[in-house]
């Protein structure tokens, strides 16, 4: 089947009003302009910028999501934000497991199963993302790391929550580096996930979104895009600047 290609931009812990003012309005003219013909657009803003970026996403070819989110659905939980509030104010998807969260937070895998569960009962989108180190992979771990990481979501989901995931591949060692996975490499670890999938159910399986982050850039965009199993990108840095962010939409036309 055809899966349509989704390409979201991660700003991380970036941007100031008027920056993001800024990237919105060339982001915002310069979707327009390509008349519908670029992949499915999301942004993730930092959580402090949603509400106004979200605004500014309605009636647009843009969706809003959050970078994270808390599993409480509401009550003493000081500096949290849960799914019910970032669906109050209309996002649509939340990033959960993101390496950064585990680096920076000792966030684990039961955690993030637990944030995709809350994002699923809010009626929102988890994009959870998995992906091994440079010491993994050198060591051949890289598919039993990437497999328990995304086991521990799948096994606390029922079919049809399941089929409402997205799952971002991010290899760790690509992350801000500069150093994009090859195409092939990047293919071979979707592959295994989408196979992880098809062993619970063919359907999900063939209808699962798997992007991959990781230095993707204009230049490499569109022959990671062209890989069978590879359905858009999570992007971080080229996603800052709207000069950079248009191309790697456009390669997912
Ligand atoms: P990068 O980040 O594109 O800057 O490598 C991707 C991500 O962390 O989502």
């Amino acid at each position: 089947m055809t899966r349509q290609t989704l390409v979201a931009g991660n700003w991380k812990m970036n941007g100031t009003t008027d920056s993001i003012a800024e990237l919105m309005s060339g982001l915002l003219s310069g979707l327009d302009q390509t008349g519908g013909k670029q992949a499915q657009v999301l942004v993730f803003p930092p959580t402090v910028y949603l509400n106004a970026v979200v605004d500014q996403c309605r009636n647009a070819p843009l969706g809003c999501g959050a970078q994270d989110v808390a599993v409480p659905e509401s009550g003493a939980h000081t500096g949290d934000v849960s799914a019910a509030m970032l669906a109050d104010i209309g996002c649509t998807h939340v990033l959960v497991g993101h390496s950064e969260r585990r680096a920076d937070h000792g966030e684990r895998s039961d955690l993030v199963a637990q944030k995709a569960r809350a994002t699923l009962d809010a009626g929102l989108v988890p994009v959870v993302c998995c992906g091994e180190t440079l010491e993994d992979r050198d060591a051949g771990r890289t598919e039993k790391v990437v497999g328990e990481q995304l086991d521990a979501v799948i096994s606390q989901l029922d079919e049809a929550a399941l089929a409402r995931l997205i799952v971002a591949y991010e290899p760790v060692w690509a992350i801000g580096t500069g150093k994009t996975a090859s195409a092939d490499q990047a293919q071979q670890v979707h592959a295994f996930i989408r196979n992880k999938f098809a062993s619970i159910n063919d359907t999900i399986a063939d209808r699962l979104i798997i992007l991959y982050g990781g230095s993707v850039k204009g230049e490499n965009a569109a022959e990671l895009f062209s890989q069978p199993d590879i359905d858009g990108g999570l992007i971080g840095g080229a996603s800052l600047t709207a000069e950079q962010f248009l191309p790697i939409c456009q390669a997912g036309a």
